[in-house]
């Protein structure tokens, strides 16, 4: 039986009919909608309207769908159900008999899926910020065995100055480590429960809302009927946030392209991660990278597909909602298949070493650190650099290196300039130089890791608990 065929003369156009459904994508819903159910039979008995015994039979009936379910995938194939919550009712009625009807009392669809979509929400940060503190974890073992390895840090894409690989990678650690936060902080704010909204102006039957929704694990109920049937704000709170970690991915992947390409030859990509060309025989492709880049533009567009899905809608619930779950869904699985498979290939990478320490240390990038030591010895900061500036150029013009300029040639620039100049100049004297917290100063770096270890540990505890 439809949920809803009572007013009706004549049924519906059969294409329309099957072209409104939602049950092909919000099926994945099944586990969110029994919970919600059997929270809401509860209600329905404390308020009266089930028996005890209907109450048993309704929630043995609304645990064996789950059972089968779980068997069986098969058992989902049904081409009669309009959505997930018609789904429920006919497999129950099939289970149980007419009592299993008595289970809609007072509740509508609407309060439902706002419901299940929260449940299924929140289920899937807890997954996400687990993957996070696996990948955060990777990048940091890689970050500890880099240990002094140096690289050059680039702004505009030109060297600038040398830093250590292990800050390089910390970089990316914290970013990930604020998208964990701020799914986490997404999460605190749609922890609240719809159950009792009715479709628009609450439920018609005394339900407490309370016990549904500490049943459910929320931290209350919603407010407001109006708002609580027709609030997409959380998933799209959720799925810009997830932008924003896929944006993070994009750089991520980005960067290990320029890297990995034969200019640079920073990074050698893993075989296992890569592919081969059907033309070229030499060729060995970033496909992992490029994929990661790639669906992010997608994941963006689910964010603003849902953004524009909800802009100018009217109060409450609108069928255009039924829109809001497969950019989600899809946001969401995109998502939980890539994190683990950044942090095999990050596992897996391996870091030219050699090239990388070559490039620290060539391209002027010690210049800061030279006029740091002129400022070290009183001269003003912007003398200073203009000092070393006119050093660079004349080394442009001999396609050398500072250390290699003459000390009285230097002495000609400033009178400031003395033998131990060129030990300021070396590489470990550079690193050192930035010995403040957050730079690259190598016991700077080292303590950074661990901090960022126990960042980590509680990502990774908070994240468990919950699940
Ligand atoms: N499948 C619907 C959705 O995803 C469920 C709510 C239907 N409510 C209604 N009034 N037709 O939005």
């Amino acid at each position: 039986m439809k949920m809803w065929s009572g007013r009706f003369r004549q049924p519906l156009d059969p294409d329309f009919e099957r072209w409104q459904r939602s049950f092909s994508f919000d099926r994945r819903l099944l586990k969110c909608e029994l919970l919600a159910s059997n929270a809401h039979a509860r209600a329905l008995k404390a308020a009266g309207i089930l028996s005890s015994d209907e109450l048993i039979s309704i929630l043995r009936g609304l645990r064996q769908i789950g059972e089968k379910a779980a068997e069986s995938p098969a058992f989902l194939d049904d081409d009669e159900a309009e959505d997930v919550h018609h789904f429920v009712e006919k497999q129950l009625v099939t289970l149980i008999g007419e009592t299993g009807y008595k289970l809609h009392s007072g509740r509508s669809r609407n309060e439902q899926i706002a419901t299940d979509l929260r449940l299924y929400v929140r289920a899937t940060i807890d997954q996400l910020r687990q993957e996070l503190a696996e990948l955060c974890s990777v990048l940091a073992d890689r970050a500890e065995q880099a240990a002094d390895a140096a690289m050059p840090a680039y702004t505009h894409l030109q060297r600038a100055e040398p830093v250590l690989l292990g800050h390089w990678l910390l970089a990316y650690v914290e970013m990930f480590l604020r998208d964990a936060e701020r799914l986490a902080d997404c999460r605190k704010r749609l922890n609240v429960c719809p159950l009792g909204s009715g479709a628009v102006a609450g439920a018609t039957l005394p339900l407490d809302r309370g016990l549904m929704a500490d049943t459910l694990g929320f931290d209350g109920a919603t407010a407001n009927s109006i708002d609580a049937t027709s609030d997409r704000d959380f998933v799209i709170e959720f799925v810009n946030a997830l932008s924003l970690l896929a944006l993070h991915l994009s750089r991520w992947a980005e960067e290990m392209i320029l890297f990995s390409s034969q200019e640079y030859s920073f990074v050698i990509l893993p075989e296992a991660y890569s592919t081969g060309s059907s033309a070229m025989p030499q060729k060995k492709n970033p496909d992992l990278l490029e994929l990661v880049r790639g669906k992010s533009g997608r994941i963006l567009g689910n964010a603003t597909a849902l953004m524009v899905a909800v802009k100018g809608l009217p109060l409450a619930y609108n069928k255009d909602l039924q829109e809001t779950q497969e950019p989600l869904f899809d946001s969401s699985d995109t998502l939980l298949q890539m994190l683990p498979l950044v942090a095999g290939w990050m596992k897996a990478v391996d870091f030219n070493r050699e090239r990388m320490l070559q490039a620290a240390q060539t391209g002027f990038m010690n210049a800061w650190a030279g006029a740091t030591y002129l400022v070290k010895r009183g001269v003003p900061s912007r003398l200073a650099h203009e000092r070393i500036g006119k050093a660079v150029q004349m080394c442009v013009e001999r396609n050398c290196e500072l250390q290699d300029l003459p000390l009285d040639e230097l002495r000609s620039l400033s009178p400031a300039f003395d033998q131990d100049f060129y030990e300021s100049l070396n590489l470990a004297s550079v690193l050192a130089v930035h010995d403040v917290p957050g730079g690259t100063a190598p016991s700077r770096v080292r303590n950074a890791i661990s901090i960022t270890r126990k960042k980590i540990e509680s990502l990774r505890e908070e994240a468990h608990a919950h699940a």
